[in-house]
């Protein structure tokens, strides 16, 4: 699987309540241009269902939690992320969906990238495509 991971993050553990943080280029591997979040998501939606052409993105569940389903265009993966301390990073050029959210889910989402439609690929069989394509000629 082409590098996407859970990363762990700095947790001060406090009996006033715990505190994490991230640093662009430090615990995320990307500046960040962009954060988005996620939320009031009824019960049984999905989002995703695309892949990026350069956008990196890291996935946190801030509250609650949701399932990331991805794939590389060889082999999928699910990450069930549930706490606020860890996220998923998801490198370009990897198809995601997001499932499962429980009820009161709220997952923040930061970018490498601003926002802009042409980065996306929307139909799963184009992404396939592309990424043959790249992995021929990284060959
Ligand atoms: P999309 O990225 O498809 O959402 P998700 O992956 O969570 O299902 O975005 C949904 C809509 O919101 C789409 O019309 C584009 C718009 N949008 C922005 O305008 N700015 C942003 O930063 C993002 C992430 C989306």
């Amino acid at each position: 699987m082409k590098n996407a991971r859970i990363i762990e993050l700095p947790k001060i553990i406090d009996r006033r309540g715990n505190l994490s943080f991230i640093e662009e280029e430090n615990h995320i591997p990307f500046k960040i241009e962009r954060c988005h979040w996620i939320y009031d998501v009824p019960g049984g939606e999905k989002r995703g269902g695309h892949a990026y052409k350069k956008t990196e993105e890291f996935i946190v569940a801030l509250s609650g939690s949701l399932d990331v389903i991805i794939h590389d265009g060889k082999e999928e993966k699910v990450f069930h992320l549930n706490r606020s301390y860890y996220g998923l990073y998801i490198p370009n050029m990897i198809w995601r969906e997001i499932n499962n959210f429980s009820t009161n889910s709220l997952s923040l989402i930061l970018s490498s990238t601003r926002y802009d439609e042409k980065e996306y690929i929307r139909e799963f069989e184009n992404f396939i495509k592309l990424n043959q394509y790249e992995r021929l000629n990284d060959i």
